[in-house]
């Protein structure tokens, strides 16, 4: 399947660009389903009915928000006429809209799409994005209901959104964060199914995602690094001292990747 995922798409600069270049990509690209982030795409804040309508009429299958989703007061109402419009899943129970959804690609598959919230630096802060997560994943699990399943994590920190990928590895298809504006677009080949796309890698937080306060919002408390040390800093070599404590791994430097 070949998917496209835009976001954010801001302000009238990017909500032209994507009205017109997108029709021209789906059909250049052979794209099967198109993802946008519209949340800032009415003169930076929030997105109206109409504007919605016509990224929907350019192409888009999906419309995702994030915390400015009700800038624009419409937004309240409208969201409940669409099923291609989602604000994040990790609301309060009780706020209007829907956080995820199953569509049907141009290629017949079932894509099941989720839009949710990180909390670290985040306002509003919602509910658990792991909880979240975990009964979206429940409710439609991959390769059973759906033959992909794509995640719009917005979020402010990277760590979240790493951990995040970590939490969800080998349950959906795609993480993508989104809110930043600044796109780090960093994927991680490591990811063992499916392809995250959003921040560094980072190991230890697979740990934290799994076990850590990311779930439990109980403290975690980190113990110091065991075994091979995979990558030492560019340029430099450990010393004997700390060779000999961290001995580097038989196959670095082949996993040296920047
Ligand atoms: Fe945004
Ligand atoms: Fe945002």
């Amino acid at each position: 399947m070949r998917l496209l995922f835009l976001g954010d798409m801001v302000g009238k600069t990017g909500r032209t660009a994507v009205w017109e270049k997108l029709p021209g990509l789906i059909s250049d690209l052979k794209l099967d389903f198109v993802i946008v982030n519209g949340e800032n795409a009415a003169g930076g804040f929030g997105i109206t009915e109409d504007i919605f309508l016509e990224t929907i009429n350019a192409g888009a299958d999906v419309v995702t928000t994030g915390n400015h989703v009700w800038d624009q007061k419409e937004a309240v109402s409208f969201c409940q006429r669409h099923d291609q419009f989602l604000r994040p899943a990790n609301y309060p129970a009780g706020t209007p809209g829907r956080g995820s959804n199953l569509y049907f690609a141009r290629n017949g598959a079932r894509v099941l799409v989720a839009n949710v919230m990180g909390r670290v630096f985040m306002h509003p802060e919602l509910d658990d994005p792991f909880k979240a997560a975990e009964s979206i994943l429940a409710a439609c699990p991959l390769k059973e209901q759906a033959d992909a399943i794509i995640f719009d994590f917005h979020a402010e920190a990277t760590s979240e959104k790493q951990c995040f990928g970590h939490f969800v590895d080998g349950r959906a298809s795609f993480v993508v964060g989104t809110h930043t504006h600044v796109p780090t677009a960093d994927a991680d080949p490591q990811w063992r199914h499916g392809l995250y796309v959003g921040c560094r890698h980072v190991r230890r937080l697979r740990l934290v995602a799994r076990h850590g306060k990311g779930r439990t919002s109980q403290p975690l408390h980190l113990q110091d690094a065991q075994g091979p040390l995979l990558r030492p800093p560019r340029g430099l070599q450990p010393s004997a001292a700390s060779a000999s404590k961290f001995p580097i791994a038989p196959d670095w430097p082949r996993t040296s990747r920047r």
